[in-house]
């Protein structure tokens, strides 16, 4: 994610960074000319692998989702990569800093308001929302609007859950989501990159999908700090900007909440964001996607999936939309 060059400080463009993986694959392929047929029939066991805990943070675990749609047979992005290559500005723009700085985020205690248009407002300790409904495991695609991806099991449950239990008022026609702004916390709040808090946002029905989820968890473990933690959105069929980390509050109202990214260029990041191979970004060609973890020297891009493959289960929440206006 950046701005346009012309407003205020520059921020790195996607194409100027290699990613270690990269590098890592270019090695893994000049060492591996020739094992090719044994690298496919080691495929599944990868993915047996990449499935397995990484045992760097607390288990925890969840059932596989029965939801259509849930569970990618994909094969997942590494942890190694999900957890170093990420977008999170609090913690500043290059993709390395999160996971180099996001150590000083404290996780606990830690709670999430739950206010405006419901009838049950209230203020949720963290280990109390955890035990709100069922742990899932869910393989969902995360697709970027700077033309990554990455497969990764998540661990939570739908946001659904936690928004009949508020029940919103006949006047709650948008969800908003206000994550984490703490300078003693949080070193990329001296930038003014964007306007914070992060806040991000919602239409009822969207937040309302059994997809969305609320995620404690990655790959068998509560989520790295870099990843969102202790909680953070997934809207697996939007653009990884939709998915909010950290969150602090959810709010309910009636009138379509500005985004953070729309603040910051409104022609850019529209308040939809769903996934649309034939509604380019203006500086980004959204046809195709990199893989993270796979991108190797000879690795032809993926061609990006309407509503980033999950159609099937959203594409009637647009029916009749004109999705090149609603971006
Ligand atoms: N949430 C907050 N609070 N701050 C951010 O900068 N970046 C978003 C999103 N959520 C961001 C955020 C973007 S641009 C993406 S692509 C995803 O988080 C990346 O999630 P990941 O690092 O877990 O892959």
């Amino acid at each position: 994610m950046n701005l346009p060059k012309d407003r205020g400080e520059r921020s790195i463009l996607p194409s100027e960074i290699t990613p270690q993986s990269v590098y890592r694959d270019r090695r893994s392929l000049l060492q591996g000319l020739g094992l090719a047929a044994a690298a496919t029939a080691l495929g599944s066991r990868a993915q047996a692998q990449a499935l397995a805990r990484p045992g760097k943070l607390p288990a925890l675990p969840g059932t596989r989702s029965a939801l259509a749609g849930a569970m990618t047979a994909e094969k997942t992005t590494p942890y190694q990569d999900a957890s170093t290559y990420n977008n999170f500005y609090e913690f500043g723009t290059d993709k390395a800093d999160p996971a180099r700085h996001a150590g000083t985020l404290k996780t606990r205690p830690w709670t999430v308001a739950v206010e405006g248009e419901v009838k049950k407002p209230g203020s949720y300790d963290i280990d109390t929302l955890l035990k709100l409904a069922p742990m899932e495991e869910r393989i969902y695609r995360l697709r970027c609007v700077e033309g990554w991806s990455m497969v990764i099991p998540w661990v939570g449950w739908s946001l659904a859950d936690l928004i009949k239990r508020v029940e919103p008022t006949g006047n709650a026609k948008f969800v908003q989501f206000v994550t984490l702004a703490d300078r003693a916390q949080m070193p990329g709040l001296r930038s003014s990159v964007l306007d914070w808090p992060y806040v991000e946002g919602l239409r009822m029905d969207e937040a309302m999908h059994p997809l969305t989820m609320l995620a404690f968890g990655m790959y068998g473990e509560v989520l790295p700090n870099q990843n969102g933690a202790p909680v953070r959105l997934v809207v697996p069929w939007k653009y990884g900007f939709k998915s909010g980390k950290s969150i602090v509050k959810i709010r309910f109202v009636d009138k379509q909440p500005k985004t953070s990214w729309e603040e910051a260029a409104a022609s850019e990041y529209g308040f939809y964001s769903n996934v649309n191979p034939k509604v380019d970004h203006p500086r980004w060609s959204q046809a195709t996607e990199r893989r993270i973890g796979e991108d190797g020297l000879f690795t032809k891009k993926r061609p990006t999936l309407m509503f980033n493959g999950y159609e099937a289960q959203v594409g009637q929440l647009y029916a009749g939309m004109d999705l090149k206006k609603f971006y």
